[in-house]
């Protein structure tokens, strides 16, 4: 079964109460969600591959470590997934970046792809799927199948707020993918919106409502 990482240290948790509030504008909630996008990459690139450089300090030659630019993929949900990029990039800016198109049908809840664009060698990647929201779920099980179905085979998922069911759907259908959430709510209302959750994302972030 998938490993949920629950990534709450104080400042995550202090600037998601910031986001989750309606009165926060889109270029606030923005910022701090590449904020904690950075934050949460530090934990997900814990066990990122090393690869041992020679360099040669002041002093004298050594051999050092670096991160392998050829390893990672950021791939973002659309729309809302581009939200925590930026954050990663800074975290390694060499990351290349894919992107999956997919929308909610509002009256079924489930996932239509519309785009999907990833990096000709991603198969050899270490990936993260971004995208703040899991809900039901449905979105991040079509990515990841999307994702496999290129011969990926070392995924995790990221978002910020989950609601119990959605987890449980990655869990079921995609064991083998850790997810990584700063905080996980307590239901999805009626809607497949997730209570208390802080919204649409997608909405808060660009300003389209
Ligand atoms: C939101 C969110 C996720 C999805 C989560 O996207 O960003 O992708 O819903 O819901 P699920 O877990 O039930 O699939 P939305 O479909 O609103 O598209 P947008 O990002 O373009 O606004
Ligand atoms: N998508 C969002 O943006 N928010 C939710 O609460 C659920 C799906």
């Amino acid at each position: 079964m998938s490993q949920v990482h629950i990534i709450d240290h104080p400042m995550i948790q202090h600037k998601l109460t910031i986001m989750r509030d309606k009165e926060t504008g889109s270029k606030d909630f923005r910022q701090l969600l590449e904020e904690i996008s950075l934050l949460m990459g530090y934990e997900i690139t814990r066990d990122i591959p090393l690869e041992d450089v020679e360099i040669e300090t002041p002093i004298c030659k050594m051999s050092a470590k670096k991160v392998s630019g050829r390893k990672l993929a950021i791939v973002p949900i659309l729309r809302a997934g581009m939200g925590m990029v930026e954050g990663l990039h800074t975290l390694v800016p060499v990351a290349k970046v894919g992107h999956i198109g997919l929308y909610r049908n509002e009256q079924t809840h489930e996932p239509v792809v519309y785009y999907c664009k990833l990096p000709e060698d991603i198969q050899s990647r270490m990936v993260i799927v971004t995208d703040p929201m899991l809900a039901t779920g449905g979105s991040a099980c079509d990515a990841l199948s999307m994702l496999k179905a290129r011969g990926c085979t070392n995924i995790r998922l990221m978002c910020l707020v989950a609601a119990p069911e959605g987890i449980n759907r990655v869990q079921v259908n995609h064991p083998d993918v850790p997810i990584f959430v700063a905080a996980v709510d307590d239901h999805l209302n009626e809607d497949a919106y997730i209570v208390p959750g802080l919204g649409d994302a997608g909405d808060r972030i660009f300003g389209t409502k």
